[in-house]
């Protein structure tokens, strides 16, 4: 089914991306150590990286870093590799079933008793997560095969430099480990793996990046008549080109007003707006946790260019009037962060625009809650 609210597993329910899949299974054939998957908010990073291990059929590893947030702790490589051990133990048991084993270890990472696997890590105290990478390493080579690592949106790992000396050990030293990181451009490849930084343990190593694209109009039109096609649903040319008017190529918001159509019976308007409404507040909450930092002089500037304004001195000038005064470098690094979080963008010509039409109806919500 193309219209499902959560990530793609099996090819068929995947529309497209074909190059970006053959790329992948280029990469891991290849034997390459680091892949990077990344790509905006719900554009398909986690299906791809399903999708594309499942067709290749070799075991793999999902560790979803946001499922281990409740707790800092559970952030730090020792405890995030001994779910490694866990899953090698049970992928054995699921030879060639590739989905089975997926939503059983999906099953198991998700409900994963964090208090459980924190004692037993505790008490295997002096093991490190090298010889847990060892391990997984010599379990593959002994197979035939490699074990890859996910780790989907990795740029909550940021705060743990050691992973980044971890990662460059093993691209360094195992032949049978991949690890593949998701998370936005700036999260995983700037503030998480620091590539352009060369004090980073990882500057200048060999790996592959895949950029995920918003898809083009007649890409995400002709997925919303295959998806509609393949529920049996007959929906009008208009309805179609509204939808995509108004979401802009996200595959994760055409998909969900596809599921709220042909799963509730919605219709176009109280689907779109429903859509829109989640969008908005998914949004709403992710730049609530930039915004706490400053938010009367955030909120300015994101109602600035929710209005349209383009400009560097037009948006300060709005700024300035409903914040008062801020000094040019203050401002300044006000409007990188929120162009580094990929929620507005620098055009070629110097101007700031949001990257998701819903921008302005996120800002109003956060103002809403911050008032
Ligand atoms: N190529 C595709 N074909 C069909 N559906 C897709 C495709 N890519 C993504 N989807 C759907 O879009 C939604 C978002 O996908 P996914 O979770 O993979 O994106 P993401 O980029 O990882 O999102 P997030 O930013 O929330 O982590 C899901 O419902 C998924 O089923
Ligand atoms: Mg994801």
């Amino acid at each position: 089914m193309l219209f499902d609210r959560r990530p793609k597993i099996r090819g068929e329910d995947f529309y497209d991306r074909k190059e970006e899949l053959q790329l992948f299974f280029k990469g891991v054939e290849a034997g390459e150590g680091l892949i990077i998957v990344y790509g905006v908010r719900r554009v398909g990073k986690t299906s791809l990286v399903y999708v594309g291990l499942s067709e290749l059929g070799i075991p793999f590893i999902p560790i979803d870093v946001r499922g281990f947030l409740v707790d800092l702790s559970f952030l730090s490589p020792q405890i995030l590799l001994g779910v490694v051990g866990e899953v090698l133990k049970r992928y054995e048991s699921y030879q060639g079933r590739v989905e089975e084993f997926l939503s059983n270890v999906l099953e198991y990472v998700e409900s994963l008793d964090l208090g459980m696997l924190k004692l037993r890590i505790r008490e295997k105290r002096g093991e490190l997560p090298t010889k847990v990478l060892e391990h997984a390493n010599r379990w593959a080579k002994k197979r035939k095969t490699r074990v890859v690592i996910v780790l989907d949106e990795a740029q909550e790992l940021r705060a743990y430099p050691r992973w980044r000396d971890l990662l460059a050990w093993s691209i360094d030293t195992l032949e049978n480990v991949t690890f593949v990181v998701t998370g936005s451009e700036v999260g995983v490849l700037s503030d998480f793996l620091k590539l352009s930084d060369p004090n980073s343990p990882l500057f200048g190593r060999a790996r592959l990046e895949i950029k995920l694209s918003k898809f083009s109009r007649e890409q995400s039109i002709d997925f919303l008549k295959k998806g509609f096609n393949e529920a049996g649903i007959a929906v009008k040319e208009e309805e179609t080109e509204d939808t995509v008017d108004k979401l802009n190529g996200i595959v994760g918001w055409l998909s969900l007003y596809g599921y709220y159509r042909v799963t509730y019976g919605l219709t176009h308007v109280e689907a779109l707006k429903r859509v829109e409404e989640d969008a908005a507040k998914l949004l709403a909450s992710e730049l609530e946790k930039i915004v706490k930092y400053s938010p009367k002089r955030y909120i300015a500037i994101l109602r600035a260019i929710s209005l349209g304004l383009k400009s560097w001195s037009e948006i300060k000038h709005f700024t300035e009037g409903v914040a008062g005064y801020i000094p040019d470098n203050r401002f300044n690094s006000l409007l990188q962060n929120l162009v580094k979080y990929s929620f507005i963008e620098k055009t070629e010509n110097g101007e700031y625009k949001p990257i998701e039409t819903l921008l302005p109806k996120a800002v109003e919500m956060l103002r809403k809650n911050t008032e």
